[in-house]
């Protein structure tokens, strides 16, 4: 039977009627998305060959963290030509799957972070977060001086890798055991560059003009 004209009049001039056939079409939709929720374990699996961030970059993604770089730099290619001719590839969620919190930010007032990795040498990256100015001369991002003081707490790191592992991430015994030699006379600066070249990059840290593979 084909839906006619006088069908749609009357539903629509029935509240109640109108109510309920509309509950039922969203409860579609949201079953829709909801049900292969409860099916797949994660969404976001990392892909083969991508490792979880290694001690020096994990300190680096919670110092991240903690200064707000998040507050004026996403990390998130949307699928728009004019941000892929920027940036470079759009970021899929499994570039995020070992990401807690994932990072991708909503504010821009520098540019999107997600493919920067190898963009710049770390002796640009050093410059630059001690005195973005030195640099970007006309850029408006802070300084952030007391990061190349700071030594990083090998106790901490650990825990913090203990943690994930439990929320599944494949960090081994021996991973965890060699915390303290990975960070010994590190810096909070060595620990932000290396977690800013690895942007991007699949997780490992590249040199300047490697190719990328997002
Ligand atoms: C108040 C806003 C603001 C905050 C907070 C901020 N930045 Fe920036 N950032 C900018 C602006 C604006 C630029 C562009 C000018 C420049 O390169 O300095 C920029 C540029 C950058 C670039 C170069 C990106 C590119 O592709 O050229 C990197 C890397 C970067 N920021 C890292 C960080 C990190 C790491 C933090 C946290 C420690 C941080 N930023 C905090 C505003 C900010």
């Amino acid at each position: 039977m084909a839906l006619r004209y006088k069908h749609f009049e009357a539903i629509e001039k029935n509240a109640a009627l109108l109510g309920v056939l509309i509950a039922i079409m969203v409860s579609l939709g949201g079953l829709a998305e909801i049900t292969p929720l409860f099916v797949k374990a994660s969404t976001a699996e990392a892909p083969p060959g991508y490792d979880p961030y290694d001690p020096l970059r994990l300190a680096g993604k919670d110092i991240y963290v903690r200064e707000g770089c998040y507050l004026c730099h996403s990390q998130m290619v949307r699928a728009l030509r004019f941000e892929t001719q920027r940036y470079g590839a759009h970021s899929v969620a499994s570039e995020s799957a070992y990401d807690r919190p994932f990072q991708w930010g909503s504010k821009r007032t520098g540019p999107d972070l997600a493919r920067v990795g190898g963009k710049y040498s770390d002796e640009w990256h050093r410059l630059h977060l001690i005195s973005p100015r030195t640099v970007v001369p006309e850029s408006n991002m802070p300084n952030y001086p007391w990061l190349a003081e700071r030594g990083i707490d090998a106790a901490v790191v650990q825990q913090r890798m203990r943690t994930l592992r439990r929320l599944g991430d494949p960090y081994t015994d021996e991973d965890i055991a060699s915390v303290s030699e990975a960070l010994a006379d590190k810096t909070e600066l060595d620990a932000i560059v290396a977690y800013l070249q690895g942007l991007g990059t699949l997780n490992k840290p590249q040199a300047p003009d490697a190719p990328s593979t997002p």
